[in-house]
């Protein structure tokens, strides 16, 4: 099974490294990119605690969490963001996927482009049944992505909960390995 490193056309998704700290803490920093997540910015030195634990999920073995990448834009080495895919429930092969991008490299199909590449191995390699993915009603660069990656909207919720001290609005976005594959026969 090749998880990593994965090479889309513009992209290479690969291990975190220990000194992807700076250039991750430069945008996980961001008040404007923290905004829809489920963490507040940063620090650089919070960004260091965490990259072991990154590092560590690499799909392998039956407690691994997920898959944890590191989006490098081929053409400078730069590391632009990272996208994610969690493995949920074991048995009925759900996982979760989520996704950050450097604004300086926003709105330009890049966490689209990383994505589709993240569905293949879900359901190619991991065989998984279903991915789903939440996020905040007004994030709509976040469900944009969602929907030319092909996923349903599945749940609209409206104050089901306490968001950063405020009523959430929440979409859920969801596709099935079935639906994957007929979008793909298709185009
Ligand atoms: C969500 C996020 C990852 C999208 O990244 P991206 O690289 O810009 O995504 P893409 O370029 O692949 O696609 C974004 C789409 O949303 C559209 N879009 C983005 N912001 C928009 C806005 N405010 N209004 C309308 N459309 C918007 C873009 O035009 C594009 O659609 P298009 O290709 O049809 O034009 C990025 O905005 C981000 O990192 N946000 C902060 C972190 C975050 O909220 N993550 C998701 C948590 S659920």
């Amino acid at each position: 099974m090749t998880l990593f490193p994965i090479e889309t056309e513009r992209l290479i998704l690969r291990k975190f490294r220990p000194s992807d700290a700076e250039a991750t803490a430069a945008y996980q920093g961001l008040a404007e990119v923290a905004r829809y997540c489920m963490w507040e910015p940063r620090s650089l030195e919070r960004v260091r605690e965490l990259i072991p634990r990154w590092i560590a999920m690499d799909g392998q073995g039956e407690n691994s969490e997920g898959l944890q990448y590191a989006v490098e834009l081929k053409a400078s080495g730069a590391l632009i963001g990272d996208v994610v895919l969690m493995f949920e429930d074991r048995a009925a092969r759900q996982g979760q996927i989520g996704y950050v991008m450097s604004p300086a490299f926003q709105g330009q199909g890049y966490t689209t482009e990383a994505m589709e590449a993240v569905l293949a191995v879900g359901f190619e390699q991991v065989g998984l049944h279903r991915m789903s993915a939440r996020c905040d009603a007004r994030n709509t660069g976040s469900w944009r992505v969602m929907e030319k990656l092909g996923m349903r909207r599945e749940a609209y919720f409206r104050e089901h909960a306490i968001f950063k001290g405020e009523w959430d609005q929440e979409f859920v976005y969801a596709i099935l390995e079935d639906e994957w594959r007929a979008a793909r026969e298709v185009n």
